[in-house]
């Protein structure tokens, strides 16, 4: 999509469809009276008859009047105009653009932040349009050969704002917002691939594929037997039951000195979890596939930390093989060494997520780095816990937490801390080994943040639990493209951004 932004009257500016707010009981936004004003009444006649209610997140089509300056006429309603809040007007954004990308027009001005830019901000008012514009319109329709939906004609989306600094803002806010989704599309893609097609191997190539389109990124790429080398024990022993040999995938992005400690981003990439010999129950295991949407948010992430170009260096670090149950498979009780040199009695092999990544947050120590995060689609438990809503954040460092929590809520794409406590540790003893791999099942999510904290000492670091937030089930099955948002505006603001 091509942004651009705008400031001043509504009334002047000629565009293929004006998107304007309307709140109920007929109170109308300036953008929209400005319209109305040329139109003879036409808005407010609407709310006066009743065909237009104002009710948050509502839509409807006019073609608009010879006076108007638009050649169509978007109305949003933003609801009660008192109570307008930062989640109407986005949602009212995401309602607006997916009416719009449903229109014949090639170009529009979208001013449903204009004047109510104050609950946003200007920057965030371009970022979330962006962001609803994404959403109203990616698609993934690679495994279709059938018709295709009709081609998405809106080709210039223009934000309409009060003032010139306003307007200034807002565009590099969409042009963030531009570079956020694209990174998320790339997520969703990845992750929406079936895994008969999206095999470690694949996810490997795409990330070189990523490398060879921006000059700041490079990758390297192990296979079996390097893994092996480097002894990742733990790693290993979740690929054992696959034919597909594993892959451990580096993605370096260089923006600012190499003497400048990286920010490592570490993803699980179960590109299929079956559970292995702990065979997981048939009810939707298909949605298995997206258990590498760690993996894929942070390729994505590199995806948009090169288009922007951030003055910082960030290393990705991606595990990535199945978990299948074979006659090679690991067993329940085997006991396997880490590359940490610690010992795991695996007790229950479809807690594989924090198997390959204690190797991987082992391994990211190698990047002297000054602040780890990994991002997984970790544990059941983490659903039950906070539903598809918030991402479970788990970490050993205030500091940190609190930058993660304010990059979610500022991008739309919020956290919730979770604790980290020697209690959770404890349940992971083990009459055989140094520790087991799971522990009691209440408490799950927090359980499996204490594995992981293991490996983590001295560094600082975060957790994301994505189990809930990656993808939806049910008719909108799909992978969300969660945390690419998160993850990006927290490293714009590492940058000085
Ligand atoms: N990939 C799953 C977690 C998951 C489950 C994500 C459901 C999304 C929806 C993970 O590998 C897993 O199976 N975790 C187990 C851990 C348990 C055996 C300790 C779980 O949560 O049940
Ligand atoms: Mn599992
Ligand atoms: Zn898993």
């Amino acid at each position: 999509m091509d942004f651009f932004a705008k400031s001043g009257s509504s009334a002047k500016q000629r565009t293929g469809c004006a998107i304007v707010g309307v709140y109920t009981k007929g109170q109308l936004t300036q953008a929209a009276e400005e319209l109305d004003k040329l139109g003879n009444g036409l808005i407010s006649d609407l709310c006066k008859h009743g065909d237009f209610s104002g009710e948050a997140g509502s839509t409807l089509l006019l073609p608009s009047p010879a006076k108007m300056p638009c050649s169509r006429l978007m109305l949003v309603g933003l609801g009660d105009k008192a109570k307008l809040d930062k989640r109407t007007l986005v949602k009212a954004l995401q309602e607006g653009m997916k009416a719009v990308s449903r229109t014949g027009a090639g170009d529009a001005i979208s001013y449903l932040t204009h004047g109510t830019e104050s609950l946003l901000g200007p920057r965030y008012a371009g970022r979330l349009t962006a962001d609803a514009w994404h959403k109203a319109s990616y698609r993934f329709l690679a495994h279709r050969t059938g018709p295709k939906p009709p081609a998405i004609k809106l080709k210039r989306l223009g934000i309409g704002m009060d003032t010139r600094s306003a307007a200034t803002a807002a565009l590099r806010g969409a042009e963030e917002g531009s570079a956020i989704t694209q990174g998320m599309a790339l997520t969703q893609d990845l992750a929406n691939t079936a895994a008969n097609v999206c095999t470690p191997s694949h996810l490997a190539r795409e990330a070189q594929k990523l490398a060879k389109a921006h000059k700041s990124l490079s990758t390297e790429v192990l296979g079996p037997a390097e893994i092996h080398k480097l002894k990742m024990g733990a790693f290993q022993s979740v690929a054992r039951g696959t034919e597909e040999p594993a892959r451990l995938i580096v993605i370096k992005h260089r923006g600012a000195a190499a003497s400048e400690a990286p920010i490592v981003l570490v993803g699980k990439g179960i590109t299929f979890d079956s559970g292995g010999i702990s065979l997981k129950p048939p009810l939707a295991m298909d949605e298995m596939k997206f258990d590498m949407n760690g993996a894929a948010s942070v390729i994505g992430t590199m995806r948009a930390v090169a288009l922007l170009e951030l003055p910082i260096n960030v290393v990705a670090v991606i595990p990535s093989c199945e978990n299948m149950p074979s006659g090679r498979a690991t067993k329940p009780g085997d006991i396997i060494t880490s590359m940490s040199g610690k010992t795991i009695e695996i007790l229950n092999t479809d807690a594989e997520g924090r198997l390959i990544l204690c190797d991987a947050l082992t391994y990211a120590r190698r990047f002297k780095p000054s602040t780890i995060v990994d991002v997984a689609t970790l544990t059941g438990a983490c659903v039950i816990a906070l539903g598809p809503f918030l991402t479970g954040l788990m970490s050993n460092d205030d500091g940190l937490t609190e930058e993660l929590l304010a990059a979610g809520k500022r991008a739309g794409d919020e956290a919730w801390h979770l604790p980290l406590a020697k209690d959770y540790e404890d349940t992971l003893k083990s009459n055989f080994a140094d520790f087991s791999n799971m522990g009691t099942r209440e408490g799950g999510a927090l359980i499996a943040a204490a594995f992981l904290s293991k490996f983590t000492k001295g560094q600082r670091w975060a957790h994301l639990d994505i189990a809930g937030t990656a993808w939806k089930s049910g008719t909108q099955k799909g992978s969300t493209g969660r945390p690419v948002p998160l993850l990006v505006d927290f490293l714009l603001t590492r940058a000085g951004f």
